[in-house]
């Protein structure tokens, strides 16, 4: 492509360290996109015959029906996904593919052929995740009842539904969701006709292409517009934060899968058995995601690193902005799709819950406001007297509820039998009706807002 200045080929070496063509050979699509509505451009604009135009927006269709059919060819000496199509455009159309490299630099047709990338991939994370908010609004709905216990430091804190819980990620994934639309707006710029980096003197219309790939415009500054990755950055960062919270929720699999707990059991789907004891039912998929957290929060580690220190404007450092982004974008979506799957096929153990909710004195928050509302005993006085009726039942070996009655007014007076009212699980979850509470009337809204919310999407 620029032998004219050339006299020796690239050593070996020099060939593999410069070719991105065994990874970006994943832009094709983009690639042909971003080509067509050049040439079109081009062509509308007189800069090249419209049978030129035409014969490359034909000849494009060919090279795009080959790379369907067979794949992309890794061909080092072709370097990068750019000059392969071009070159296979020549052999389909011979000389006037030479014409489509015109007010064009394979610097602003990167740029745009990465937006268009991770446009269509924030679009595919959004469907997805939205497919797990489903799942999650499903099996919330169904567990709008089912107490279990709520943790602060892991330890039992106060009962809390199943539903409420499933629907904590709900809330995560709809912000993950609402950050990655962020990010899509202010990706959607098209820098196609920046050229090399100072624009040119050919009379382009880049309203036309810019409107042609579905860009709301033309980026404002041929400079900044090849040399700016912030919007790939700025998806890692999305990425990362959303693969966050499925990291967390894999966690809580995890937890709830052990034999201690026996809170969920993974369907045979997505659990694997050990070589070695036959008993084992070992939660992989959920270990995975957490895991896979850990390497998309590297790859956006990786491009802020590539990005930190280039000046304007063009690097070929910035040709290393496509692996991270291409790792994060398939282990988010495995990601998603397991949690998705594990949602849904979840065999939920309430009675364990259940059971665990009840220990731990989890309603000791209940005994303390009873006394605030029906003795008008201070708050912190009503915590210490509750405090002592846990050292009585902890000495006992009894829950709360199952200390007599004389033992409690032993404790304080003002305690009548009332109180056995609040103390059960179940009593203590209906309490709690405050906006964002996880009463299951509380929790059975939610799921009926978020659900409308969904559907308002859908249309
Ligand atoms: N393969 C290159 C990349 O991904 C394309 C841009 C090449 N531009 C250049 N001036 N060498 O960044």
């Amino acid at each position: 492509m620029w032998g004219g200045r050339f006299a020796e080929g690239p050593s070996a070496v020099m060939r593999e360290i410069n070719a991105s063509i065994p990874f970006d050979k994943r832009l094709w699509r983009q690639d042909l996109r971003g080509s067509q509505a050049h040439a079109a451009m081009l062509g509308a604009q007189g800069i090249i015959t419209l049978e030129d135009a035409a014969a490359i927006g034909t000849g494009l269709e060919l090279v795009a029906a080959d790379f369907r059919a067979d794949g992309v060819p890794v061909d080092l000496a072709l370097e990068d996904i750019h000059m392969l199509a071009e070159s296979r455009l020549g052999e389909k159309i011979g000389a006037a593919s030479g014409r489509l490299h015109t007010a064009r630099s394979r610097n602003d047709q990167v740029a745009t052929d990465f937006r268009l990338w991770v446009r269509d991939s924030i679009d595919e994370a959004n469907r997805a995740l939205g497919l797990l908010q489903d799942a999650l609004l499903a099996r919330a709905e169904q567990h709008a009842d089912s107490v279990m216990p709520g943790f602060t430091h892991l330890q039992v804190a106060q009962p809390v539904t199943l539903g409420h819980h499933l629907m904590a990620y709900y809330e995560m994934i709809a912000r993950d969701r609402s950050r990655f639309a962020d990010a899509r707006a202010r990706l959607n710029l098209c820098p196609l006709g920046s050229a090399a980096l100072a624009g040119t003197g050919f009379p382009i219309d880049r309203d036309s292409t810019a409107s042609a790939l579905g860009f709301d415009g033309p980026t404002r500054n041929s400079l900044d517009s090849v040399s700016d990755r912030d919007f790939a950055i700025e998806y890692l960062t999305c990425a990362t934060q959303c693969s966050l919270h499925l990291s967390r929720l894999a966690e809580e699999f995890v937890i709830w899968a052990s034999q201690p707990f026996g809170f969920v059991s993974l369907s045979d789907q997505w659990s694997t058995g050990s070589s070695i004891m036959p008993q084992k039912r070992n939660p992989d998929a959920a270990e995975l995601v957490r895991g896979h957290s850990g390497r998309i929060a590297g790859s956006l580690v990786s491009l802020m690193m590539t990005m930190k220190g280039l000046p304007l404007a063009y690097s070929k450092d910035m040709q290393d902005d496509k692996p991270p982004v291409f790792e994060a974008h398939d282990l988010l979506g495995l990601s998603i799709a397991a949690m998705t799957g594990m949602v849904e096929s979840a065999v939920f153990r309430t009675d364990r819950m259940h059971e665990a909710a009840s220990a731990g004195f989890s309603t000791a928050t209940d005994l303390a406001d009873w006394l605030v509302r029906e003795g008008g005993v201070p708050f912190r006085e009503a915590h210490h007297i509750t405090g002592r009726a846990v050292a009585r039942a902890e000495a006992d070996g009894v829950r709360l509820d199952q200390l007599p009655l004389d033992a409690l007014k032993e404790i304080d007076d003002r305690i009548d039998d009332r109180v056995y009212g609040v103390l059960s699980v179940e009593a203590s979850v209906a309490s709690r009706t405050s906006f964002g509470g996880t009463a299951p009337a509380r929790v059975r809204a939610a799921v009926a807002a978020a659900r409308a919310a969904r559907e308002e999407e859908g249309r």
